[in-house]
């Protein structure tokens, strides 16, 4: 097939639900990725932030060639050994005590079981959520997702959510009432913008959890496994919550979620209660295995820490150049940049030279490359957008903006 078929064919036969980028990405390896015509892209959305380890890492390679020889599926009704591993390695990397997990096959459905784990545990129905918060689009996770655009089609969403402006310990404290089961929080809000919390934030929510009873839950589906320069974000704070929401990267590019909580409060699921076919299947286990091995063995949230130090400073050099450059923020290589207007254009333009770039929201363009990105390459990222962004400014200012 070549380039325009493939596209005419996902178009045709795909819902039509995502916003697509036009080129026909074929093969990648650690940040780099290559079109159908042989062009190569430096991959600063990390697949969503799912290729943290790098595209087709070597050793998760060998590790899912291995297994798919030996065994593809088992079902969780019965025992395997390389889900056993997994779970092992698992809670010897987790935050202390959240050490009982229930696996399942994407984030939005890490976030579902959290949902219902609260429910249950607590005998309440009431979650708080953030503003601005993106916890995913089924039914549930929608229910706690911030954005109207993705919610009011879809009305009347699960009973009992409700939304407090973020950062403010105050308007959290104000919505707890006696219904209340739990409060559900990103560290660093992504999708959101790449909000980082205010210090003292969520020591705050830890405390009056603790004060009113009510479980705090983090969704790190996006800012775990190193991302942030620490192996999980609340470490930033020194914050353990009682449930913890992760996805993306844990199997090194295989789709997982997993829902890891406190042994009392995951032991209120009973039998039947929760459950999806492909939960721990040997294939994804062996992946997760190999993924966490290389995170830790090749030290890569120090590597994180570093190179988002390094990768954030040159942007924020952009910034001192470029007036349309408002804000720069992130941790590790979780990085936001502000723009004074809509990115889609900057998208575009960088994807044309070679830089694959996230949005969050309209005017955030969002950066979370695989920790395996090389200097050379973000030189290049850096380059491409500076070029980029002052193509941009001249049109601005020359009163033809080209978006
Ligand atoms: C913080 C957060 N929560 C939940 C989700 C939903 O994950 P998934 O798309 O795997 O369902 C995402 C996805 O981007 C996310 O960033």
């Amino acid at each position: 097939m070549n380039e325009q078929e493939i596209i005419n064919i996902e178009n045709k036969l795909m819902a039509n639900v995502f916003a697509k980028r036009p080129i026909v990405i074929t093969r990648g390896r650690g940040a780099l990725v290559w079109d159908i015509n042989g062009k190569e892209y430096v991959d600063c959305t990390g697949s969503y932030g799912v290729a943290l380890l790098g595209h087709s890492h070597p050793k998760v390679v060998e590790a899912v060639c291995k297994q798919a020889e030996r065994l593809i599926s088992c079902h969780a009704g019965f025992y395997n050994d390389m889900r056993a591993e997994f779970l092992q390695k698992l809670v010897s990397i987790t935050p202390k005590g959240l050490d009982k997990a229930f696996l399942s096959n994407s984030g939005a459905e890490a976030v579902e079981c959290a949902i219902k784990l609260a429910r249950k545990f607590s005998g309440k129905p009431e979650i708080i959520a953030m503003m601005g918060a993106f916890h995913g689009k089924t039914m549930g996770a929608l229910s706690a997702t911030w954005d109207k655009k993705y919610r009011e089609p879809f009305q009347p969403l699960v009973p009992e959510f409700k939304h407090v402006s973020p950062d403010n310990l105050e308007k959290v404290k104000e919505a707890i009432t006696d219904k209340t089961a739990a409060i559900l929080v990103e560290p660093i809000r992504g999708e959101g913008g790449v909000r980082i919390p205010p210090d003292g934030f969520l020591q705050g929510l830890r405390e009056i959890c603790d004060e009113k009873n009510v479980l705090l839950i983090f969704d790190e589906i996006q800012t775990s496994f190193g991302r942030t320069g620490k192996l999980f974000a609340c470490e930033h704070w020194g914050v353990v919550p009682d449930v913890m929401c992760l996805a993306k990267p844990f199997a090194g590019g295989l789709p997982i979620g997993i829902t890891v909580a406190k042994e009392n409060v995951m032991s209120s699921l009973k039998v039947g209660e929760h459950s999806t076919t492909f939960s721990g299947s040997p294939l994804v286990c062996a992946a997760a295995c190999a993924a966490i091995d290389v995170l830790v063995g090749e030290k890569l949230s120090e590597r994180a820490a570093t190179l988002g130090g390094y990768f954030k400073a040159k942007l924020e050099e952009l910034q001192a150049k470029h007036s349309i450059v408002k804000e720069v923020r992130g941790l590790g290589l979780m990085i936001g940049v502000e723009l004074r207007f809509d990115v889609l254009n900057i998208l575009i333009k960088a994807l044309d030279r070679g830089v694959l770039i996230l949005d969050a929201g309209r005017n955030v363009l969002r950066f979370l490359p695989p920790l395996v990105i090389e200097k050379e390459q973000i030189d290049k990222a850096i380059s491409v957008l500076d070029a980029v962004l002052e193509e941009e400014e001249n049109a601005r200012s020359s009163g033809t903006p080209s978006d």
